[in-house]
């Protein structure tokens, strides 16, 4: 693929090497075109080495190839890195005043903008305006993360991950992703990875989940306009998904009590993050693998090995249904989802396990999805049948997490809109 990475005059200007490194190592074509004020952040040796391309800086550069007009018009992908609030104007008012926006208004594939700068010009509603008006006309613009800014200070504005730009901008291309603002006002929790029961300070009873199908679903669910919080159990995740607040727990216990603080939305919790809205949930996601047992005593000493204390046997207690609690309480958001990774048996099927799980729980949806050794926990795919309390059953092909998540938040979506209409 012939991938055209702009980058503008941010601080973050340097972290558009990492982005050009993940597309290089995939195989693909990297173009890099700085703006003027990106050159004053990072110099064309570094770009021209990583790309093996020359730098298209100005627009008369390689006159007699009309390279303004050759390179946006080859391109398959667009992606600009960071996207100033200066070019987030001009790309929104079809500046043509340099190499960059002059491709940008040749190129026809698809392009992915990732803005990073401070937390008051993200919020400024000029820029709140261009970005507004750049998702109308198809362009897609990342939410950025929350976190450390240039100097002490920490708000939204920082620039995604790399790993995750490079991620979501090949989604664009390979799953022709799309990313509508139709989940924006709504506050949904998803939980995600898997639950820790200690036994002593150091062995606990745990399970495989990585956390990445939770991971998407935030990603995708804030990407589309939602107000997120990802409670996350145990995980090996590359990075935590941009613009979604993340509270990290251990045990089950620990999950439920975040997650019915989010639900209702308490934001007088502990660890409650300043940006949390104060308003109840509208969706909860449960992508999480909670241990359904935890040991009935956790030992405040390594139990040791052959010592007379060592128990010959651990007990266990049963953890609470956090799902099924949240269902049967008054505080039941609109939607609720949950998960069944199962593994069929000679007598019973996946789908079959899905459905009497449904009937358990109470929940609107449910995605029912396979799981084995090496099959979906820890992997990059997944894939299965999503059921919804009305009975309808739809098959949702294997593909990326991030494809099974917009799946689920399409469904997300038309129940939300069921429940206004009533
Ligand atoms: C040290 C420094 C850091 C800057 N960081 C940012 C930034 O992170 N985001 C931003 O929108 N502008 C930032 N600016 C301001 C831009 O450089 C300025 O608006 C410039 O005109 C952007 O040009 P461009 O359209 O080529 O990106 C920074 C300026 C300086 C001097």
């Amino acid at each position: 693929m012939r991938i055209v990475v702009g980058i503008g005059g941010g601080i973050a200007a340097y972290k558009a090497c990492m982005v050009i490194r993940e597309f290089t190592k995939a195989g693909h074509d990297v173009v890099a075109i700085p703006t003027d004020a990106a050159r004053k952040f990072i110099g064309d040796a570094t770009l021209e080495a990583l790309t093996g391309n020359p730098v298209s800086a100005t627009v008369f550069d390689g006159v007699p190839e009309v390279r303004h007009v050759h390179v946006g018009a080859q391109a398959d992908l667009v992606v600009v890195v960071p996207t100033t609030a200066n070019l987030l104007r001009r790309i929104a008012n079809g500046a043509a005043n340099d190499m960059l926006t002059t491709t940008l208004l040749m190129a026809t594939c698809p392009v992915l903008l990732a803005p990073a700068m401070h937390t008051q010009m993200w919020e400024n509603p000029h820029v709140q305006h261009n970005v507004a008006r750049l998702r109308e006309n198809g362009i897609t613009v990342m939410q950025p993360d929350v976190g450390r800014l240039t100097g002490p200070d920490s708000g939204a504005g920082r620039l995604p991950e790399p790993a995750e730009i490079a991620e979501m901008a090949l989604s664009l291309v390979e799953e022709k992703a799309t990313y509508p603002q139709d989940l924006a006002g709504r506050r949904i929790v998803v939980s995600g990875g898997g639950t820790q029961e200690a036994i002593d300070p150091v062995r606990y009873l745990g399970n495989r989940s990585s956390g990445l199908q939770g991971a998407a679903l935030a990603a995708c669910a804030a990407q589309r306009g939602a107000d997120v919080t990802l409670v996350l159990g145990a995980n090996s995740l590359p990075y935590k998904p941009a613009g979604v607040t993340v509270r990290e727990v251990m045990s089950a216990r620990d999950m439920q009590r975040d997650i019915e603080d989010e639900l209702v939305g308490n934001t007088d919790a502990e660890d409650a993050q300043p940006s949390q809205n104060a308003q109840p949930a509208d969706v909860l996601i449960m992508a999480a693998a909670v241990a359904d047992f935890r040991p009935d005593a956790v030992a405040d000493v390594k139990l040791k090995k052959g010592a007379a204390s060592e128990p010959d046997r651990i007990d266990l207690t049963r953890n609470p249904d956090i799902l099924a609690g949240v269902v049967a309480s008054d505080h039941k958001p609109r939607v609720t989802v949950g998960f069944a990774a199962e593994t069929g048996d000679a007598d019973t099927s996946v789908l079959e396990l899905g459905r009497a799980k449904l009937q358990r729980k109470g929940c609107d949806l449910l995605m029912v999805n396979e799981v084995g050794f090496d099959k979906t926990f820890g992997q990059p795919i997944n894939g299965g049948w999503l059921l919804g309390r009305d009975g309808s059953e739809q098959q949702v092909p294997e593909s990326s997490k991030r494809t099974v998540a917009q799946h689920i938040l399409d469904a997300t979506v038309e129940l939300l809109a069921e429940d206004s209409s009533r």
